[in-house]
């Protein structure tokens, strides 16, 4: 029975943990991708790590900053404008993720 009760629970989190990223991904598709799919007017492409790197080096922090307070072309909150710093959090680790 416990046992039966540590697969439930391991299920449900795991379910719980898939459920986070397509948000993420549904917010991506609506907002980032238009740039950052592309890599129009300069933004990192998304799952170009080598892109991203130079970016990842500046610190998660300064990145969730230069999200919300847009950087040159990039707008701010790159046009997410309901995202959390957590949520923006997701969105750079996805993006600079190789796919
Ligand atoms: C209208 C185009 C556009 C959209 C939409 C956009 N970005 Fe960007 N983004 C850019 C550009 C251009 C840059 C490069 C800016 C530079 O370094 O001059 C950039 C850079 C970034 C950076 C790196 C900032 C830094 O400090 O180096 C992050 C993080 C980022 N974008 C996150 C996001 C997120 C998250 C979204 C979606 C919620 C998003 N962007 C949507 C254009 C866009």
């Amino acid at each position: 029975m416990k046992k039966l009760m540590i697969a439930v629970i391991a299920a449900v989190a795991s379910m719980q943990a898939v459920a986070a990223d397509q948000a993420i991904v549904d917010i991506y598709n609506k907002t980032c991708v238009a740039c950052h799919a592309s890599g129009a007017v300069g933004a990192p492409k998304t799952g170009n790590a080598e892109e991203w790197a130079p970016r990842m080096e500046k610190g998660m922090d300064a990145l969730v900053q230069s999200a919300n307070a847009g950087l040159n072309a990039m707008p701010p909150k790159g046009m997410c404008f309901d995202c959390t710093d957590d949520q923006f959090k997701a969105l750079i680790e996805y993006m600079a993720t190789a796919q």
